[in-house]
């Protein structure tokens, strides 16, 4: 993998993957499911996160699911067996060379994956060239910049620009939300349709305290 993957494969991120991804089931997943016999590839499955949900909402579909760590496939197997997962296989793939033939999938499903790689545009090509006609892509990404804080934080603010910076440096973009419209299109899809999705907390919602801004966020950071 030439780019640095900036959050590593810690133990304690692998943990926080999982939060986030329970944290953020809902918002996240409740306008996606797939169909009876369809093929989806997800691409940059890190520990199964998403992919555990995933496929338990969508059990007739079948999926394959890919990363570039082989400690996160293996950890991404033993949680899919937990769950009692029969429609997922892993594989550990790099993005840039997938072992797959052109039109395999009918669907791509890619979340927090985007924005650690240098050349974003270059792996939607890659991954528009393994759909079928009339297949559809799924991109859920973050935007660091789009942050809010009452009272507000200068704090908060410089710490989440580290994490920018430091993401930049590891070629990554943690603001790559704001420009999922243009680098689809770039990529020549078509009908394509941004959903900015928001996480707002306050001390009335004690799960998303606990769950999003310490575990998924603050952890991050
Ligand atoms: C933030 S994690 C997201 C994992 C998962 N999609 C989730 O939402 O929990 C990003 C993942 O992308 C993977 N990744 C980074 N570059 C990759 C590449 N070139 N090919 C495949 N996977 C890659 C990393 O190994 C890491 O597991």
């Amino acid at each position: 993998m030439s780019d640095k993957y900036v959050h590593g494969y810690h133990p304690r991120e692998n943990e926080r993957l999982h939060d986030q991804a329970g944290t953020l089931v809902d918002l996240l997943h409740s306008d996606t499911k797939y169909a009876r016999g369809s093929s989806v590839l997800e691409a940059g499955c890190g520990v199964g996160a998403q992919t555990v949900t995933l496929a338990q909402r969508s059990p007739d579909a079948r999926f394959m699911s890919v990363d570039v760590s082989a400690d996160s496939i293996a950890e991404a197997r033993r949680r899919a067996d937990r769950a009692g997962l029969t429609n997922v296989e892993f594989r550990r793939a790099d993005i840039f060379a997938l072992p797959f033939n052109a039109e395999a999938f009918d669907h791509v499903f890619v979340c927090f994956v985007l924005e650690h790689l240098s050349r974003p545009l270059e792996a939607l090509a890659v991954l528009k060239r393994l759909l079928r006609a009339g297949g559809t892509i799924t991109v859920i990404e973050g935007d660091h910049g789009s942050t809010y804080f009452h009272p507000d934080s200068l704090e908060a603010h410089a710490a989440i620009q580290c994490q920018v910076m430091l993401q930049r440096e590891a070629g990554g973009n943690a603001l790559i939300g704001r420009q999922l419209y243009p680098l689809l299109v770039e990529a020549g899809f078509d009908a394509v349709r941004v959903i900015p999705r928001m996480v707002y907390v306050d001390s009335s919602r004690p799960d998303l305290v606990d769950g999003f801004t310490r575990k998924t966020f603050t952890a991050m950071i």
